[in-house]
């Protein structure tokens, strides 16, 4: 009772808001090993859910925002920075003593209309764009400089061959848009860890691009403390040896290796895709969406399984994987109820839809030996 209520406080809470806290917490189980993170969203980190909020402060030491920190969240138009919610999400993070993330400040996604176009709709020239990255990432990552201990700087600058994105990024600056990023956060913090981060890059054509990438980038004396291995897996899909080689590929190549987005997709899908990309939308199947009633006890143990085969790959890699980050807390929430079809029932976090500990999170806090 005792350490609940310090932990109550600790998040901000009042005793009335008290919920049932799981006893055994995963940044325990890990402890001196990993730092295990959360992707959070404002409900959770302004108390307006109490519950959430506990449980966060309860289970987690680091944090990463969901949304509030994209482009189109902070910078809507151009020079109007809007703050509040990005303010309380690392307050949250600072009150809690968490390594408090930001995410994300180079990406083609989630970006306000503005941003490529001048006043009459074309597209700006390289000097114009890299001004506006430069007092983006310099007014945000200098805001909160020695609070949020990491950023994700670039964010999926990768095709799926492993080529660079023709994002708009690239098309008007060109190639040296990464090296200037990461330099422009480094200026703002230099104290920060600076992450390049992607999605399907445990393996394959994409996973060798990442590497050429950042070994270019380390070369050239560019401060990029680490890649950001998003890990959105399957049950099946990185089989645990690749996963393993890929981590042991980029540790070679002098990078720490942070899993920025954990979370394991049990629904069924069409065909085999391991591309994340958000723009992605299918149409609906009820044939895809098996489990509107709950996870049979079966695929609750195969995604156990499954967690605890994860962990155990990135428990291989002392000193080069330093954090690993669920892509949220509780399965009602995730992102992967709406993608890449719309309105399905998805199971692929270590709480289920009421927030109460699944099997999987069993398995990593209490291994059976
Ligand atoms: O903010 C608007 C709100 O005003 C509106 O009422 C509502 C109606 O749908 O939409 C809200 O925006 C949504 C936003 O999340 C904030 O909740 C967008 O529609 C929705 O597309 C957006 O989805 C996020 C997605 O990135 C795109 O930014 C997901 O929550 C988030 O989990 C996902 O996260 C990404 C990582 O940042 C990068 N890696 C891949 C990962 C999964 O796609």
């Amino acid at each position: 009772m005792r350490i609940h209520v310090v932990m109550m406080a600790a998040a901000g809470l009042g005793l009335s808001a008290m919920p049932a806290l799981a006893q055994a917490t995963l940044k325990d189980a890990f402890k001196n090993r990993l730092l295990v993170g959360v992707a959070v969203r404002p409900h959770q980190f302004t108390g307006a859910n109490a519950t959430q909020a506990a449980l966060i402060a309860n289970q987690f030491n680091s944090i990463t925002p969901e949304n509030v920190m994209k482009w189109d969240a902070l910078q809507p138009r151009e020079n109007e920075f809007h703050f509040e919610q990005a303010d309380r999400y690392v307050d949250f993070g600072t009150r809690n003593g968490m390594f408090t993330i930001g995410h994300t400040l180079v990406w083609h996604s989630q970006v306000p209309g503005w941003l490529f176009k001048d006043a009459a709709g074309n597209p700006v020239d390289r000097e114009t764009l890299l001004a506006r990255m430069k007092k983006h990432i310099q007014t945000v990552v200098g805001r909160y400089k020695g609070r949020v201990k990491g950023w994700d700087v670039v964010n999926e600058a990768l095709e799926e061959d492993g080529t660079l994105r023709q994002s708009p990024w690239l098309k008007i600056i060109g190639e040296d848009y990464l090296a200037k990023a990461f330099q422009f956060a480094h200026e703002a913090d230099p104290a920060a860890q600076l992450y390049y981060n992607d999605y399907g890059i445990e393996g394959g054509k994409k996973r060798d691009g990442a590497i050429a990438l950042l070994k270019k980038l380390k070369a050239a004396g560019v401060p990029v403390t680490g890649v950001g291995i998003q890990d959105h897996v399957s049950l099946t899909w990185p089989p645990a040896t690749m996963l393993d080689e890929t981590i042991t590929a980029f540790g070679q190549a002098g990078l720490k290796v942070m899993i920025t987005e954990l979370d394991v997709d049990v629904l069924p899908a069409r065909g085999h895709n391991t591309s994340a990309d958000v723009s992605r939308n299918e149409a609906a199947d009820p044939a895809l969406n098996p489990y509107t009633n709950g996870l049979p006890a079966n695929v609750q143990e195969a995604l156990a399984r499954r967690y605890a085969e994860l962990f155990a790959v990135y428990l291989k890699h002392p000193g080069v994987v330093t954090r690993v980050t669920l892509w949220g807390l509780c399965d009602g929430e995730s992102w992967l109820n709406d993608w890449p079809i719309r309105g399905r029932t998805s199971h692929p976090l270590l709480f289920d839809r009421a927030c109460k500990p699944k099997p999987a999170f069993q398995a990593l806090v209490a291994p059976r030996r």
